[in-house]
């Protein structure tokens, strides 16, 4: 068991990536918290992982309110004894034409997906420090990376996220607290679906030549999870710092 001893915690983990993340790191013997908005949601995924035979606990958080992302990492931490590993997977997409945003919709997608992941940070990292080391794992997306006809406000997001993850690797460089970025594209999710649907229907074109371009196919929530499971375990020790693209060379190559 790879992450056997530790304990974690995943944000946005009652579905899609963050669910999947959630459920491997319990099943290869991390003790981990999810955290949603979605209290039914985040409960059924803590079920399914104690019917597997692993241990997890739910607490309610909105990761955009800073009270909510400090009592959570408290919370985390007396019911773990300590903390190792955080996930800060919790996002929300924004599909639109770049003039038809509203001032409000920006500011909700910054909250939640770069607020959100400056709060986990926060918050996390001296608690994980406390605990004597681990690390933690921001979602990004290859959409912070490359640019996406209406996901301009999403791709501003992403692209803070992996530029105040490098940040971080450099201020706790040496501290035995490594930062690193996971940058999927596409992933068939519940916001992939959601994304699928305002493309097909904003440009006319099935997504399938989109995919044919960038990406050959969907990524799985499954495989997502395999490289946030690589990127908080001990394998990756030397790894930080770095925004890790899934994308079949497709933007790489
Ligand atoms: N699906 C993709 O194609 C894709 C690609 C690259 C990156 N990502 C990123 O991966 C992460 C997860 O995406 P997903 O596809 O699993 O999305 P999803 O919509 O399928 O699931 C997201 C989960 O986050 C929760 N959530 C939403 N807002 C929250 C908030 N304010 N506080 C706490 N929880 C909240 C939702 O309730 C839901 O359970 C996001 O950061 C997303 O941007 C997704």
């Amino acid at each position: 068991m790879r992450l056997q001893g530790r304990n974690a915690l995943v944000t946005g983990a009652g579905a899609g990536i963050g669910k999947a993340v959630a459920q491997r790191f319990a099943f290869e013997g991390a003790r981990v918290v999810v955290s949603d908005i979605q209290a039914a949601a985040g409960e059924a995924v803590v079920e399914s992982i104690g019917s597997a035979g692993g241990v997890a606990h739910f607490i309610h958080a909105d990761v955009s309110r800073e009270s909510d992302v400090q009592h959570l990492v408290g919370a985390a931490v007396q019911m773990l004894g300590g903390l190792h590993i955080a996930v800060n997977n919790a996002g929300i997409e924004l599909v639109k034409p770049m003039v038809e945003l509203t001032e409000a919709e920006w500011d909700r997608i910054m909250a939640v997906n770069v607020k959100g992941v400056f709060f986990g940070c926060k918050y996390a990292a001296p608690a994980i420090e406390a605990s004597g080391g681990g690390t933690i794992l921001n979602m990004a997306s290859a959409a912070g990376l490359i640019g996406q006809g209406l996901l301009s406000a999403y791709c501003a997001t992403k692209g803070a996220v992996i530029a105040f993850t490098r940040a971080l690797a450099q201020e706790y460089r040496g501290r035995g607290l490594r930062f690193n970025a996971l940058c999927p594209m596409l992933v068939d999710t519940e916001l992939g679906d959601r994304f699928v649907e305002s493309y097909e229907y904003t440009y006319g074109v099935p997504i399938s030549e989109l995919l044919h371009a960038r990406q050959g196919r969907m990524i799985t929530a499954d495989e997502v999870a395999s490289n946030a499971l690589f990127l908080v375990s001990d394998e990756s020790s030397f790894v930080n710092g770095h925004a890790l693209v899934l994308d079949d060379g497709g933007i790489s190559g």
